[in-house]
């Protein structure tokens, strides 16, 4: 595997790559969910490059950016292990050599302010404007992105396709611990009782899913939701059955759906969801 760090280096090797490049961007600290998107880009590319860069514009002020797991050697271990071809460690000048103030942003109006967008001002702004320059950069066929952070995965797709980036963007099925936790690099803050506590949020959407098929209006199910989970000793910050796809409030009509949540469990934001047809 090639490690690169400086943007020349990345431009004389994406000269000599084939168009067909399969792109995983990540902010390191490696789990399985990870693997699986590496794993499906490999299956599927000539060439696969993977990133690791934890994106200071993404952060808010009062969130996690110092604390954030930097595990850069084991992340390249797990790289080289599952035949990465490349990986790509840019620096912030690589990233924002304008300064983040001054470099170009890219914005999603509209999803990027609801559900997470709302508790993280500014976050999707900082998501949209890496993965652009990444994009630009890397030039992928296809960018590997996971359902656990749907929202996210619907925006960047979105930008993709209101820029006409030619990158396909394919959403992986989010990777869980037997007890349905959803594996996350931020589930390494969680403190042992709370780690046994974190799976209910899993559970308690998929029981949310199940009383919409069975026909409970949407409000209810996600008031229901929400007060379950502050009885369980979280706080929720939104519960939500939404379209999938779109994220649009469900109309009578619409059967794809999906039901999504971040909530606090001590100082540690977890999100989830459950995509479900009824
Ligand atoms: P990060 O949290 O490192 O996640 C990188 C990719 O791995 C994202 O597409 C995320 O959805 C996916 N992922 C994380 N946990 C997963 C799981 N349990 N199952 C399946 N996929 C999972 O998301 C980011 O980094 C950043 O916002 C980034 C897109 C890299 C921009 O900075």
């Amino acid at each position: 595997m090639i490690t690169i760090r400086t943007l020349a280096e990345l431009a004389a090797q994406r000269a000599r790559w084939p168009q067909d490049v399969g792109f995983i961007p990540t902010m390191g600290g490696l789990h399985e969910g990870h693997m699986a998107l590496v794993r499906r880009a490999r299956e599927a590319h000539e060439v696969v490059v993977a990133s690791v860069y934890v994106n200071p514009l993404q952060f808010g002020p009062a969130e996690d950016f110092a604390a954030y797991p930097r595990t850069e050697d084991v992340d390249c271990d797990k790289l080289a292990q599952a035949s990465v071809d490349a990986v790509f460690l840019p620096t912030d000048a690589a990233i924002y050599p304008r300064g983040r103030e001054s470099q170009t942003q890219v914005r999603v109006p509209g999803l990027s302010e609801d559900l997470c967008g709302r508790y993280r001002p500014g976050h999707f702004e900082g998501v949209t404007t890496v993965v652009a320059r990444l994009l630009g950069l890397v030039q992928p066929r296809a960018c590997y992105m996971g359902k656990k952070d749907y929202q996210q995965w619907r925006i960047v797709a979105r930008m993709v396709e209101d820029l006409g980036l030619p990158t396909t963007i394919v959403g992986v099925d989010t990777v869980r611990e037997e007890s349905g936790l959803a594996l996350s690099t931020r589930n390494a803050y969680l403190a042992e009782a709370q780690r046994s506590q974190a799976p209910d949020l899993y559970q308690i959407l998929t029981e949310g899913a199940e009383r919409v098929v069975a026909g409970v209006a949407l409000d209810h199910v996600e008031a229901a939701c929400m007060e379950r989970l502050k009885a369980l000793g979280f706080a929720p910050d939104y519960v939500a059955v939404r379209r999938a796809g779109d994220l649009a409030i469900p109309q009578a009509a619409d059967s794809e759906l999906v039901i999504l949540a971040a909530a606090r469990l001590g100082r540690t934001r977890l999100i989830d969801n459950r995509e479900f047809r009824r």
